[in-house]
């Protein structure tokens, strides 16, 4: 009970703290992630369906509808984050969990178009192998797509993450599950730089 109540002192804690960052240092990651978005996909955008992994506050979702996305999940293991998510009134259905390398309770296989995640690819976030789930959870031809932080205390270059990550994902495209599209570096928030990354889903 004691650890439970910790751990949503915490989450309320950290929404407070992403809401100053959002605001005070010119967050524009959800933005440029969306706008990504629709270079690569080419169906008609109402009917996409899209996971966004570490959903916060909903940001990605707001920008993903005003260009046309309309069917929208959530994931986040912050319940307080996910409340401000629903009060968007863009996701169709949010889910308290982690994202992790292994099978997400509730989430089939080949069961999103896309998998959406701005700022959530750095450690203490998203595990490097994470990719191994994404691309069991998007279905054959679908996309993932995340913008992260490259800059800064914690970074996606910071403590080997970067090298890490890449190694999964170099075992991923040994085995044909993934191809990738595009690594292009785009702005974070007014004073770091992120890189966008997108990847095919093979099978
Ligand atoms: C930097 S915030 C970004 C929020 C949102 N994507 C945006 O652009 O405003 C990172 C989010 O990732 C969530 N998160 C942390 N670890 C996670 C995990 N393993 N699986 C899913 N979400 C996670 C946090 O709770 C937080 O809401």
């Amino acid at each position: 009970m004691h650890m439970l109540k910790f751990r949503m002192r915490y989450w309320i804690l950290q929404g407070e703290i992403w809401t100053l960052e959002v605001e005070g240092r010119g967050y524009i990651a959800h933005k440029l992630i969306a706008k990504s978005l629709t270079e690569f996909v080419r169906e008609e955008r109402r009917t996409v369906k899209v996971l966004d992994i570490g959903v916060g506050t909903g940001l990605v979702g707001v920008e993903l509808q005003k260009l046309g996305f309309h069917t929208i999940d959530g994931l986040d293991p912050s319940q307080p984050m996910l409340e401000k998510a629903r009060a968007k009134h863009v996701y169709t259905n949010l889910f308290c969990q982690y994202f992790t390398a292994g099978p997400t309770p509730g989430l089939d296989k080949d069961s999103y178009d896309v998998i959406i995640s701005a700022g959530s690819l750095i450690r203490g976030h998203l595990p490097t192998d994470c990719f191994i789930e994404a691309a069991r959870i998007v279905r054959p031809g679908g996309i993932i797509c995340m913008l992260t932080r490259t800059e800064g205390s914690g970074s996606f270059n910071e403590s080997g993450y970067q090298d890490q990550f890449r190694t999964v994902i170099k075992q991923l495209e040994e085995e044909k599950k993934l191809e990738e599209i595009k690594w292009e570096q785009l702005n974070y928030n007014s004073s770091s730089n992120g890189i966008m990354m997108a990847y095919r889903v093979l099978q």
